[in-house]
């Protein structure tokens, strides 16, 4: 069994990337930890239990920070609706995390797994920033990052030049991505490219007829409202499913190493991963970008995930 420990700020696309993690056959999710961004810390611990026992799993839940290291928190609501599912009434409310902060989680599961551990991150990098600031051994001891966060080329989601998780907290940002661990990221483009729904190709997963095929569609009502008024899409985008396809399944993606730098200014220049495409900065290439994907490939696994 593959290790994996996923980092979340639990909303609809998180939910489903939950969802292909829990159900791969030969993946060990060992713990949640769930970080404000999407939606405030509670709810988005309360989404990601409830996926949890939706999947009929026992994976524990740990709650971990509930703002971002400097900055206010920004939410999401608007795109993933007031509960960050969709608002179509689920029961999202009651259920209890397991005791311990997500921050000490990371540390004592990466540490009593270490070399042996992969590390997904599918919302704000505050919770691995504030581990990596207490112990910044911890980079090297995680197999692999693989980092749902900035842009690998072309426009943002939340400004012209930035990506959600990335913009909510662009300190922790930057100090994962010079931690020296190594991190491929998959940014938005990947999302908006490749892991776009439109109403029949939606229709086409949720006719499966699985109660988990039927969650993973409606629960992005407001998503797809939000992704054609918004983002010029034809429909919903699955930004942390195709991140953890590609976790599971390196093969899907295409990559190249790059540096990337994140920009910590105000404004415009918040939350920017400025990929080096030519080398200019003559710094190292630490980071993996994410450049293509195979849509067939992550369809037939997301599709897979919900067929139990
Ligand atoms: O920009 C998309 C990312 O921000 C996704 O992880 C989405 O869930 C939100 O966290
Ligand atoms: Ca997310």
């Amino acid at each position: 069994m593959r290790k994996f420990i996923i980092d979340t700020d639990t909303a609809s696309d998180d939910a489903v990337a939950l969802v292909m993690a829990l159900q791969y056959p030969d993946i060990d999710v060992l713990a949640i930890t769930t970080v404000a961004g999407n939606v405030p810390l509670k709810q988005g611990t309360q989404n990601a239990l409830y996926t949890v026992e939706l999947c009929g799993k026992d994976t524990p839940v740990y709650a971990g920070c509930a703002k971002p290291i400097l900055r206010n928190l920004s939410t999401a609501e608007n795109v993933h609706g007031n509960d960050g599912m969709g608002d179509i009434g689920l029961p999202l409310n009651g259920r209890i995390p397991a005791d311990g902060h997500g921050v000490d989680i990371l540390r004592e599961v990466i540490n009593a797994n270490a070399n042996d551990i992969t590390l997904i991150t599918l919302g704000p990098l505050t919770n691995v920033a504030v581990a990596l600031l207490r112990e910044p051994e911890l980079a090297q001891k995680v197999s692999h990052c693989y980092i749902m966060g900035g842009i690998g080329s072309g426009h943002g989601n939340i400004t012209p030049g930035a990506e959600f998780n990335v913009w909510v907290d662009p300190e922790a940002a930057k100090i994962v991505f010079e931690s020296g661990m190594p991190i491929t990221m998959v940014g938005w483009d990947i999302s908006w490219k490749y892991a776009t729904f439109n109403k029949a190709e939606s229709d086409d997963i949720r006719q499966i007829g699985t109660p988990l095929a039927e969650f993973v569609v409606d629960i992005q009502a407001t998503l797809d409202e939000y992704a054609k008024a918004e983002s010029g899409l034809a429909g919903f985008d699955l930004p942390d499913p195709i991140t953890v396809a590609i976790a599971i399944d390196p093969s899907i993606g295409e990559f190249k190493q790059y540096h990337v730098d994140v920009t910590t200014g105000d404004g415009l220049a918040r939350g920017l991963t400025m990929v080096d495409i030519l080398g200019a900065t003559g710094k190292d290439a630490q980071i993996s970008v994410c450049t293509s994907a195979d849509r067939k490939k992550f369809i037939e696994q997301l599709k897979a995930s919900v067929r139990a």
